[in-house]
């Protein structure tokens, strides 16, 4: 596919028949925030909320995610957030490889439009897709700083995880105040 600009992308992604997903998606949720973010994060796909509002992370564990940038003096507002698929997958199932494969070539052209130095996937399903496909389980993995093109990568627990096992927060953070370490030394 060659690079859409962000106004024809959003159009392309918002009338996209590509996968299954289509069929029941109430909205796209295309992604969202500060097109010039040093610092982008990756989820797997919207959720009921998100599906409702076309928008990332708005639900129980955007607000979880809010409150974890914030707490590291991160604010939505100077981030990005996209997903690994745009349409909801029918009772946030994990999307299956060929919806990933179908929605992946629109997430690429998001960050060739965005250019983040720092992108953080957010769980099994971005990590694998967007680090390293032999990535299968996120424990050994997270926390840790991966180099793709002079862009640095890592994977961390999804805020939704998190909400199901809150003894994970604690580490969760730590791998959070690695970001904001490692955004504050990045120009
Ligand atoms: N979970 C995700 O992976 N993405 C969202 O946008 C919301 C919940
Ligand atoms: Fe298109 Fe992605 Fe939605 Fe599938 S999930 S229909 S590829 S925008």
């Amino acid at each position: 596919m060659a690079l859409l600009n962000l106004k024809d992308l959003i159009e392309v992604c918002n009338s996209c028949q590509k996968c299954d997903l289509a069929s029941t998606r109430t909205n796209v949720a295309f992604g969202e925030g500060n097109l010039r973010a040093k610092l982008m994060f990756i989820g797997e796909g919207p959720g009921a909320e998100e599906d409702l509002q076309g928008r990332p992370f708005v639900g129980r564990a955007g607000r979880l995610l809010d409150k974890m940038l914030g707490d590291v003096g991160l604010s939505r507002e100077e981030v990005y957030i996209a997903n690994v698929v745009k349409c909801r997958p029918p009772g946030n199932r994990v999307p299956t490889q060929e919806e990933a494969e179908a929605c992946l070539p629109y997430l690429r052209n998001q960050v060739a439009i965005i250019r983040p130095k720092i992108i953080v996937c957010l769980g099994a399903t971005a990590m694998t897709y967007c680090i390293d496909r032999s990535l299968k389980s996120i424990g050994p993995v997270r926390g840790k700083w991966f180099d793709r093109k002079g862009c640095k990568m890592m994977a961390t627990y999804h805020p939704a995880a998190l909400l199901r096992d809150p003894r994970k927060l604690d580490i969760a953070m730590d791998d959070f105040r690695s970001i904001k370490n490692l955004y504050d030394a990045i120009e």
